[in-house]
């Protein structure tokens, strides 16, 4: 035993010494080339500028990318991608600057690269980590087929407001899930070695707490307690910088009242001092300028502000280019805080591989052999059908038969535009696969009728809004009466209705709020027409945010929840309709019944008037008009089979700090096929020295059972598990009751209690 502990010992010591020596190297190279550079060039290195040709995401877009490139006034180039594109920026870096400090080059990797995967809040819905990180992988593989080594991605931002449209980005509403999800992303982007020329670098981001938004609305401003971010919000940044992220991206918003671009206890005391992120930070979008609006002062104030905070690279602004040279003679930076900067810049792209070979990732015969290949496109099917969440299916509605007739209908139905859902760069659209073509790809035996029947929405003012970066709401010649007398002609003739409707892609993503998220009423009106026909009505959504759908919920037999699906998502849609996969998906974030109800959450603490249930009642926390209770909860999916838990069981009923906890339940499939379920744990610390939620997620299994099988399920709890952070933001542990509870969901879950001791 002994021996082996000091090879243990060994290995480890050796290998932490040859990542010294690897430091060391990188050190020794960096200072070196430092030591030639010029201020400007320095200061250049700091500046991220975008040529156009991707989407612009602010109004402004970078003038004079290549002469400047040519000086050494760019560190960074990101919206262009494409081995020639990528090779002529290169080329000015390295061929016609002074030094030949080679570009890093970024895009916006955010669900798949030109392959694309459902957008992050379904592939969250998965609750698949190994799928997700094959997602990343994918698309790392493909970016950097095409030249790229940067991803802005993940966007880890928890969320409790399906009014903000970023929603669609992050993984939901849960830390320890959003945590798990940050890792597989990061080790997809970047797996063990960053110098291979398919990994490339991912970012983080937003740093911090965007998803927290005042009322939901883009941009608006955050206030919360530290005990708040540090218990709920920070929880997904830190695992990925835990888990080796190369480089952060600052958020738009303010934390404690400054814009955490230039918050430097965000951006070096908890980053960097608690957390020991070693990589560097880049703006968002002109939000180095945009502290000006904030009201933090002119550019070069605001400048000297993000320098001096921990901000590393600017990115489209140039306030750092423009003004912190000034700034330096006039003694409001100093030139270490350049230096720190530059630096942090410089070791990313050594990092990369860069120094040693500035083409590693520009090979011209890469995009045929690597992009979109068979095998990306079989990836992109697999992981759509397990992010499609089944939200109703009364009777038994699905799966549908392979005979017969099949009214499709909707402005969805068979619509290549809306496929992919948002921040899809280099995805093209029209290579994707609609419900139509799927549909015939894997049910050809059967007939199908299409009718639009309906606009996205008639309202053209919302349209005109959501058409802004292009037309995916189409007003059809036809008037609304004419497109729904035609879809209620061609459901009457068929066995039935699938009925394909939801948002348009750009109606949720950056810039997207909403503040009624029902569907629209064009949409809303033929739905209740088709359920008028009598027809057995499958609703096929599409959605980047939860939707309030209380009404179809009480009206509609079966609801499919399928987010954006991406490239394949119409084959895996009709593989799902089709029973050739049994959906699986759990809803990472609560559907509201009504937007009045927002935030809604399911780890929410109790107050000291619960709500009752069957409310309201008098002097509790609850509303008059509307029960408290959601319309889906969190961890909520159905399954065309059905799964029974039984009882739990706990090994102890009392344990010591220093012991674990088994909990078991035996989870029997109970319907008439095969599935897989999550089996999901939560906690709740019964009295402790600061509240603590009704329920928080702290473990969870998925669980593949043939039809009539029993597995038992065991988690195991430690410590760790039942910590918190008390009011000195400090982790620790209570003695004291702990619920536990298991089930398919947050809601329906069996219960059991256990104590832990002070020692
Ligand atoms: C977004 C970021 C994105 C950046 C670059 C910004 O508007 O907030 O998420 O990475 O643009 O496109």
């Amino acid at each position: 035993m002994k021996g082996i502990k000091n090879i243990g010992i060994l290995i480890l010591s050796s290998a932490c010494l040859q990542l010294s020596a690897q430091d060391a190297k990188m050190n020794t190279y960096v200072s070196n080339l430092m030591s030639r550079m010029t201020l400007e060039e320095k200061i250049g290195q700091l500046n991220l500028v975008t040529p156009g040709g991707g989407v612009a995401t602010g109004a402004v877009v970078s003038q004079g990318v290549e002469d400047n490139i040519r000086k050494g006034l760019v560190g960074g180039l990101f919206g262009i991608y494409g081995p020639e594109k990528v090779r002529k920026a290169q080329d000015l870096a390295v061929k016609n600057s002074r030094l030949h400090i080679p570009l890093i080059f970024g895009l916006d990797v955010i669900h798949g690269h030109k392959t694309m995967f459902p957008i992050p809040l379904g592939l969250s819905c998965t609750w698949d980590t190994a799928l997700i990180e094959k997602s990343a992988r994918i698309a790392a593989t493909e970016a950097s087929a095409d030249g790229l080594n940067w991803a802005f991605s993940p966007m880890v931002d928890i969320a409790r407001d399906p009014r903000w449209g970023r929603i669609s980005e992050g993984g939901g509403e849960d830390p320890y899930l959003g945590s798990l999800i940050a890792k597989a992303m990061v080790r997809g982007y970047q797996g063990n070695d960053l110098t291979k020329n398919n990994t490339i670098m991912a970012c983080v981001k937003h740093f911090a707490l965007y998803g927290a938004a005042e009322a939901g609305r883009e941009y608006n401003t955050v206030d919360m307690s530290r005990i708040q971010m540090y218990q709920y919000y920070l929880p997904p940044y830190k695992a990925a910088v835990d888990a080796g992220v190369g480089s952060v991206m600052s958020s738009f918003n303010v934390v404690d009242g400054i814009p955490a671009t230039a918050n430097k206890w965000l951006l070096t005391d908890l980053l960097r001092k608690q957390w020991g992120f070693k990589g560097f930070v880049v703006s968002d979008y002109t939000s180095v300028n945009e502290m000006t609006a904030h009201g933090m002062g002119d550019l070069q104030t605001v400048s000297a502000l993000a320098l001096k905070a921990g901000l590393d690279m600017d990115m489209v602004g140039e306030g750092f280019l423009t003004t912190l040279k000034k700034s330096l003679s006039e003694g409001k930076i100093t030139q270490a805080n350049i230096d720190a900067a530059c630096r942090r810049i410089l070791e990313a792209k050594y990092k990369l591989g860069l120094f040693d070979d500035p083409y590693r990732y520009i090979t011209e015969d890469r995009p045929a052999k690597e992009i979109m290949t068979d095998e990306t496109r079989a990836a992109a099917r697999e992981i759509a059908s397990h992010s499609f969440v089944l939200l109703k299916n009364k009777n038994q509605v699905l799966p549908l038969k392979k005979s017969g007739t099949i009214a499709l209908i909707g402005p969805l139905a068979n619509n290549k535009r809306n496929m992919l859902g948002t921040w899809t760069i280099a995805g093209d659209f029209n290579k994707s696969v609609t419900i139509m073509e799927g549909i015939k790809n894997v049910a050809s035996g059967i007939t199908i009728k299409y009718a639009k029947g309906a606009n996205i929405t008639d309202d053209t003012t919302f349209a005109k809004h959501v058409n802004a970066l292009g037309v995916e709401v189409e007003t059809d010649a036809h008037t609304p009466q004419e497109l729904l007398n035609e879809a209620v002609a061609t459901a009457n003739q068929s066995d039935v209705v699938v009925a394909v409707l939801g948002e348009a892609a750009d109606m949720a993503g950056e810039s997207s709020s909403r503040s009624d998220i029902s569907l629209p009423e064009s949409q809303q009106n033929l739905l209740k027409a088709l359920v008028k026909t009598g027809k057995p009505v499958v609703l096929v959504l599409f959605n980047g945010r939860p939707l309030t759908l209380p009404w179809e919920n009480a009206n509609v037999p079966a609801i499919l929840d399928v987010w954006f699906g991406g490239t394949e998502a119409g084959n895996a849609i009709a593989d799902v309709l089709f029973g050739n996969y049994n959906p699986s998906g759990k809803l990472t974030t609560t559907f509201p019944q009504s937007v009045g109800q927002i935030p809604l959450y399911y780890n929410h603490k109790n107050t000291g008037r619960p709500y009752e249930e069957n409310g309201p009642t008098k002097f509790k926390s609850d509303y008059l008009d509307i029960s408290n209770d959601p319309v889906y909860p969190f961890g909520y999916g159905l399954s065309y089979t059905t799964f029974s838990y039984s009882d739990i069981h706990l090994n102890k009923s009392t344990i010591k700090p220093s012991e674990t906890l088994s909990i078991s339940t035996t989870v029997t499939n109970t319907g008439n096929y095969d599935g897989e379920e999550t089996a999901q744990l939560y906690i709740q610390d019964v009295a402790a020295s600061v509240t603590q939620p009704v329920k928080e997620l702290k473990k969870f299994q998925k669980v593949f059972l043939h039809k009539g099988e029993s597995k038992e399920v065991t988690f195991t709890l430690n410590v760790n598990d039942l910590k918190f952070y008390n009011s000195d933001l400090k982790m620790i542990y209570e003695p004291g009751q702990f619920n536990v509870f298991v089930g398919g969901n947050s809601r329906d879950v069996k219960q059991a209690s256990f104590s832990l001791t002070a020692h």
